[in-house]
C-alpha cells in the first residue's frame, strides 16, 4: 500500500519575547526541533515594527508592518509564544497583532488556526495565555484547546544553550503540534 502523503503546513511562529536569550523564544526552536513530518515553523522577527498609531496608518502602512500581515495571511496556522508580564501578554505583542489586523474588516488573522505555548513562573504563563486567547477571538481565530503548553518553572527547564531540557514538555509540544496540523488540515478542507 502507498503512503498517505498529507499536504505540508506552513506554520508562523511568533514570540511575545524580543530578547535574544528569550525562554519562550526557545520554546518555539524546541517547536521546530518537534514537528511532525510535512510541518515547517518560522520564527518571525517583528521587532522592527513601529507602534500603533493612526495617524501613521492613514499616511500608509509601514513596510514592517504590511510584511508581517503578508506572512501572516500566507501562513496555515500559526504558533504563539507567550511570556507572562503583570499578569498579562507582553505589549509587544498585542502592538504586532494590532497592526495586522488593521485595517478594520481586513484582519489577516482572520480565520487562521492558533495554538499557544509559554514558559514563566509557577504556572507557566498561563494567565498571559488566557488573556491572549482572548484577544485572538476578536480576529476570528480558531486557537486549539488541548493540549495546552505551560511550561512552570522556566529556570529548571532550558540548559546552559536555552535548550528546551524538560522531555515532558517537548512531548506536549509535539502533541499541540500534531493537534494543530490537524486543526489546519479539517479547516483548510472545510473552506
Ligand atoms: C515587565 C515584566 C513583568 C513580568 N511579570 C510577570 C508576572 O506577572 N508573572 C510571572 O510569572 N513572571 C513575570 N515576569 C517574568 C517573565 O515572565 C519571565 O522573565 C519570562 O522568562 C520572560 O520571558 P522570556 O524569557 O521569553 O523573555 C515579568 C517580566 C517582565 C519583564
Amino acid at each position: 500500500m502507498s503512503p498517505i502523503i498529507l499536504p505540508a503546513i506552513d506554520v508562523l511562529a511568533i514570540s511575545g519575547s524580543l530578547r535574544r536569550g528569550s525562554l519562550n523564544t526557545a520554546l518555539l526552536r524546541a517547536a521546530q526541533e518537534e514537528a511532525p513530518a510535512g510541518m515547517a515553523i518560522e520564527i518571525y522577527d517583528y521587532s522592527d515594527i513601529p507602534l500603533y498609531n493612526g495617524d501613521v496608518e492613514a499616511a500608509g502602512f509601514p513596510a514592517s508592518a504590511q510584511r508581517l500581515k503578508d506572512r501572516v495571511l500566507k501562513a496555515d496556522a500559526i504558533v504563539f509564544a507567550v511570556p507572562e508580564y503583570n499578569y498579562s501578554f507582553p505589549g509587544v505583542l498585542k502592538n504586532a497583532i494590532d497592526w495586522a489586523s488593521r485595517p478594520y474588516g481586513k484582519s489577516a488573522w482572520s480565520g487562521k488556526p492558533a495554538s499557544l505555548v509559554s514558559t514563566g513562573g509557577g504556572l507557566g504563563g498561563s494567565r498571559a495565555q488566557y488573556q491572549l486567547r482572548q484577544v485572538l477571538m476578536s480576529q476570528g481565530m480558531f486557537v486549539l484547546g488541548a493540549p495546552e503548553v505551560f511550561v512552570a518553572n522556566a529556570a529548571t527547564r532550558f540548559d546552559a544553550d536555552l535548550r528546551l531540557s524538560d522531555d515532558a514538555a517537548r512531548g506536549l509540544i509535539r502533541q499541540q503540534l500534531a493537534a494543530l496540523a490537524a486543526l489546519a488540515r479539517r479547516l483548510a478542507a472545510a473552506a
